[in-house]
């Protein structure tokens, strides 16, 4: 599918829950009010909804949360969107803490490749951050993971007076092992407003300070707007996923599927149009339906704005938590 700008919108996350194991403060601090089940998609609405979106074009989907593996039954629903008809890639991303446990299943299911949130390598902070004191299943997640051939990507935050200086420490994983490291703006979505982000321009400059012999890696990684750079020697790439100013929307392939059914064209606005409702109607019989989910895709691509405008906080109309959306 091609959008108004001339992009080709092959890509659509797809959020399967907004529970999550952990509490990370920037996006599910504790007591946040939580989407009654009932209003959270069935795994057979989510199917169903991913076939007309691969009969419309798309190719790829990454499965999200919350956090996708507290949902039972996720490697099975990444094994049903690898069987539907054109799809070319399913990944997930995980905060890797029950990524081990389910491991085996998702690998039988097919998936292509895993991105695994992780801020610190310190325990200390990594409870800060998170709320629970989980920093070693992940490190152990993440090594199954590489053992098991599937592709890693470590989406790191940093947080000013937190994590800022733990790049360092963070970069490592590219020199050894297969594993790309992907520093993400801190974005004012949700409650990420409430705290301050590391700019990556600034963090590439302490980065080339310190690697002179840095080198441009310009291999397409994955669908996403990430730019990445290699140290020389290095396994994996580190990437920069500049939310905030780097201009990534020329290159924009996606949609975003909220757990509640609501299809979002850009991550920066709260426009949206309710697949979910249609999906839900009593009257019209299933190929209706089928009909009309499709022409709702269409809507949502046809809606896709140019361009975010994070830099400017009154341009963000998006009022969802991250936790709903999916990142
Ligand atoms: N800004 C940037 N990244 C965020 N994430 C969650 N909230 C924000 C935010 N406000 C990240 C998580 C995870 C990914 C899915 O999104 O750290 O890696
Ligand atoms: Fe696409 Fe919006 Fe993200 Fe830009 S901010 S890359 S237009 S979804």
């Amino acid at each position: 599918m091609k959008d108004t700008y001339g992009r080709t919108i092959d890509y659509m996350r797809i959020s399967i829950t907004d529970r999550c194991n952990l509490r990370c403060r920037y996006c599910m601090p504790d007591g946040v009010e939580l989407v009654p089940m009932s209003d959270i998609l069935t795994f057979e609405e989510i199917i169903r909804i991913a076939a007309a979106a691969a009969k419309a074009g798309i190719r790829k989907f990454k499965v999200t949360g919350g956090e996708p593996l507290v949902r039972l039954g996720c490697p099975e629903l990444v094994g049903e969107l690898k069987q539907i008809t054109g799809v070319e890639q399913v990944t997930l991303t995980t905060n890797g803490v029950l990524l081990s446990k389910y491991l085996e299943p998702l690998a039988a299911a097919g998936l292509d490749g895993v991105n695994i949130s992780l801020d610190t390598l310190n325990r200390r902070t990594y409870e800060r951050i998170t709320g629970r004191d989980e920093l070693n299943q992940v490190l152990k997640s993440i090594d199954l993971t590489v053992e098991k051939g599937i592709p890693v990507k470590l989406n790191c935050v940093l947080q000013r007076g937190l994590n800022a200086h733990e790049w360092e420490e963070l970069i490592r994983f590219t020199r050894e092992r297969p594993i790309d490291v992907r520093f993400i703006e801190l974005m004012p979505i949700g409650y990420g407003r409430e705290f301050e982000a590391v700019y990556n321009e600034e963090l590439l400059e302490k980065l080339q300070a310190l690697c002179p012999d840095l080198e441009p890696d310009e291999r397409v990684h994955g669908n996403g707007p990430a730019i990445y750079y290699r140290l020389p020697g290095a396994k994996g790439s580190i990437g920069f996923i500049s939310a905030m100013h780097g201009k990534f929307c020329a290159h924009c392939n996606r949609l975003r599927l909220t757990s509640r059914g609501m299809l979002k064209p850009c991550l920066c606005y709260e426009d949206s149009v309710d697949v979910g409702g249609i999906i839900r109607q009593n009257g019209p019989g299933r190929d209706e339906i089928n009909r009309q989910i499709q022409e709702a895709i269409r809507q949502a691509v046809a809606l896709k704005p140019e361009c975010h405008s994070f830099e400017a906080l009154d341009g963000v109309t998006e009022r969802k938590r991250m936790i709903e959306i999916g990142g």
